[in-house]
């Protein structure tokens, strides 16, 4: 474990350094440091053995992305050599300190809606596979990267009903392109509050702070003892932190239940192209259940059943079949509501009704394996909904298998649990390179993966007209980094300026963290990509027809723009700017698109 690593020498500097940086972990980190190792040691299987090596570093490439992604101070002992402090006059114009944080995707822009579902999805995870951290020793790695997410959000609370929800303007954000040294200035903080409010927001940041306290509560009735149900908590428990984090879920459950029916794009316009929400139930159900079992309030875990009832959540069209993501919180309620009853069975039994939440998770994930409904199959295997998929097509596929990961020991039967854990598999290794274009989607793992993510950080170019070309080849290599993936016809062109394929973004990383840790418990046999040799993917002919490529039919500069925004309700930073600029320099240098790739 890594909390046992360090020597009483190290145990002084660690404390040394915990009292001259800002934010460190509470966890002495090991030494020497987990860096990540090049890509081609991806391309030579291991001799597995447990936990396997190669699931050992993926879990570390996935967690060393989210250091990449830094804003703020960075303390002296950073591990991505070529990031730089940035954007320390965050928050400024409201009178506070939001410096810190994550940067969000690509491009420089904090917002709070995506980075809440990112710390929930990554604590979840931590409660259920954290052994995976355990027994890699990458759990003070893990308590890192939670708090610097976690004491960001904290700032960004300072007031039970004020929460700030973005940091800096899209619009103006998005005309930089470049390295973390010239980030313009002049970035706003946008807020909710009492007089302009967000149900949406406010439960979101809710939830995290929820799921969050109950990984680091000290207390060991958050275990599970029930051996059918093999979750088990990742070792980094600090019960000061945990009361912390409580007391600014229950504030922001208490704002979002004052306000209950606020979109938050509503009161703050400024997210409107950026991370707007369709729907404040979703989230107000989601925050119920991680407070009911934060605060052991059984009441409250037998009124979210009334709450999913009354608001039609296991309707479809209300999200029930479609995707889990920052947006959509519908799939992952009957999931935690089950693995809540599940672990809290016998303190509050006659509370609730187990088997309506059972029968709803199953609708859900027997409709993604049956293909029922929205849920589609690309021909290559990939979960595809038609809207969701057409911006980070991994995405959704990661995050349902996931859920599926989670949930398949609870399954009702033995044929459920082997469909769930089969399609759950079947997911993971799409991703990690078993795809018609034989490439890991994940940055830096093996020789196929993507050599062009879209991130301003890492690409160490700073023409925002010739995005592609200056530099020829990206600077830095973003280890780790899940990028949106490829099309509905499987075909991925690794193409920095292609947003919807190449962007990177903390969200897309958070079911990989889950999956991973889950693989390294249990998996000896290596993640799918060491089969794969340098060479096995090549270029797609043509070019992308996508938000950010036109695809031959002759779009107005104009309805691009529109065509963006509209797009990215499904799960992007909308990259308008760059994609008009795109339309100007390389709009007509590609072949036309020539149908070829249609169904
Ligand atoms: C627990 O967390 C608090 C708050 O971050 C920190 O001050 C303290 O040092 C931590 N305790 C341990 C034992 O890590
Ligand atoms: C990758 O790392 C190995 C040792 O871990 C080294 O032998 C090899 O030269 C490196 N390859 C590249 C391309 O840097
Ligand atoms: C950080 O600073 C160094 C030195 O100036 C520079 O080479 C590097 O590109 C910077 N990193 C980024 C991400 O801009
Ligand atoms: C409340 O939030 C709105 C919307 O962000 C903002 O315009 C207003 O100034 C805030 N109120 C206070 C008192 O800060
Ligand atoms: C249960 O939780 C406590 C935290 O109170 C932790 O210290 C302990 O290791 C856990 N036990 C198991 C078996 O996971
Ligand atoms: C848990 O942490 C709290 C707050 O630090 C402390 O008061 C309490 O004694 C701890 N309980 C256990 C069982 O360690
Ligand atoms: C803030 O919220 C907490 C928890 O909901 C509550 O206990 C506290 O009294 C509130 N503080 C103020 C100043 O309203
Ligand atoms: C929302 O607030 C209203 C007014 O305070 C209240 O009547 C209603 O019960 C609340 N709804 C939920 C789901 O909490
Ligand atoms: C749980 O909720 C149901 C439906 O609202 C209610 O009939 C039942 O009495 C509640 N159970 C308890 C123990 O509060
Ligand atoms: C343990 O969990 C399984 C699966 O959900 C369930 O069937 C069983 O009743 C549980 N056992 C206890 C003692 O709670
Ligand atoms: C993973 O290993 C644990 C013991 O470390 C075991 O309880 C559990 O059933 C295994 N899970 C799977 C999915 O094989």
């Amino acid at each position: 474990m890594a909390r046992s690593i360090g020597s009483a020498g190290l145990l002084l500097l660690c404390v040394l350094l915990q009292l001259t940086t800002d934010v460190l972990a509470q966890l002495s980190l090991p030494n020497p440091a987990f860096l990540p190792p090049n890509a081609s040691w991806g391309a030579v299987p291991s001799s597995g053995g447990s936990p396997n090596p190669q699931w050992t570093v993926l879990l570390g490439d996935a967690l060393y992305f989210y250091e990449a992604q830094r804003s703020g101070r960075l303390p002296s002992n950073k591990r991505v050599p070529w990031r730089n402090d940035s954007a320390l006059n965050d928050g400024r114009d409201a009178g506070l300190d939001l410096s810190g944080g994550y940067y969000d995707a690509g491009n420089y822009l904090k917002c709070t809606f995506p980075l809440s579902f990112t710390l929930m999805s990554a604590c979840w995870g931590a409660l259920d596979f954290g052994k995976g951290y355990d027994v890699t020793s990458q759990t003070a790695y893990l308590d890192d990267m939670l708090r610097w997410g976690l004491d960001w959000l904290i700032k960004a609370h300072p007031s039970n009903s004020t929460l700030f929800v973005q940091v800096a303007d899209p619009d103006y954000d998005d005309a930089y392109w470049g390295g973390d040294q010239n980030i313009p200035s002049g970035r706003p903080s946008y807020q909710v509050n009492d007089t302009n409010p967000g149900t949406d927001v406010a439960a979101a940041a809710s939830a995290a702070f929820a799921a969050c306290s109950i990984l680091y509560s000290n207390s060991s009735s958050y275990n599970s003892t029930n051996s059918s149900i093999p979750f088990s908590r990742a070792s980094l428990q600090n019960g000061t932190y945990s009361q912390t984090l409580l007391s600014h879920a229950r504030a922001l459950w208490d704002f979002a239940s004052e306000h209950n029916s606020t979109l938050y794009q509503d009161s703050v316009p400024a997210v409107k192209d950026t991370y707007p929400s369709s729907d404040y139930r979703d989230d107000y159900t989601f925050a119920a259940l991680w407070m009911s079992w934060a605060t052991g309030d059984a009441v409250l875990y037998n009124q979210t059943l009334d709450m999913y009832n009354n608001f039609q959540l296991g309707n479809p069209d209300n999200g029930l079949d479609g995707a889990f993501n920052w947006d959509g919180k519908v799939p992952g309620i009957p999931v935690l509501a089950t693995q809540i009853g599940t672990m809290m069975q016998e303190q509050w039994q006659g509370y609730y009704d187990l088997g309506a939440w059972q029968s709803q998770a199953e609708t859900y994930l027997d409709g993604v394996v049956n293909g029922e409904g929205r849920a589609k199959t690309t021909g290559g295997g990939l979960l595809y909904y038609d809207g969701d998929s057409d911006e980070a097509s991994l995405n959704p596929a990661l995050n349902a298998a996931m859920l599926m990961t989670r949930y398949a020991p609870m399954a009702s039967s033995q044929q459920k649990k082997w469909a769930y854990q089969t399609y759950a598999n079947s997911q993971l290794d799409y991703a990690l390179g078993n795809n018609p274009m034989k490439a890991p989607y994940v940055v830096g793992v093996n020789p196929n993966s993507p050599q062009n993510p879209h991130s301003a950080l890492a690409s160490g170019g700073n023409d925002i007209s010739h995005i592609d070309t200056v530099p020829e080849q990206e600077a830095y290599v973003l280890y780790g980094a899940v990028v949106g993936g490829p099309d509905k016809h499987d075909k991925f062109w690794d193409i920095r300026s292609d947003w919807p394929e190449t962007e990177v973004a903390l969200d897309y990383n958070a079911p990989l963290l889950a999956l991973a840790a889950a693989h390294a418990m249990n998996d000896t046999s290596d993640p799918y990509y060491t089969n794969l040799q340098a060479g096995a993917y090549s270029k797609p002919k043509y070019h992308p027809c996508d938000a950010a490529f036109d695809c031959g039919s002759k779009l107005s500069t104009g309805a691009k723009i529109a065509m963006g925004v509209c797009l990215s309700v499904a799960g992007l930073i909308v990259f308008g700017l760059t994609a008009y600029w795109l339309y100007l320099n390389f709009g007509n240098k590609f072949p036309s698109y020539d149908g070829v790739n249609r169904a």
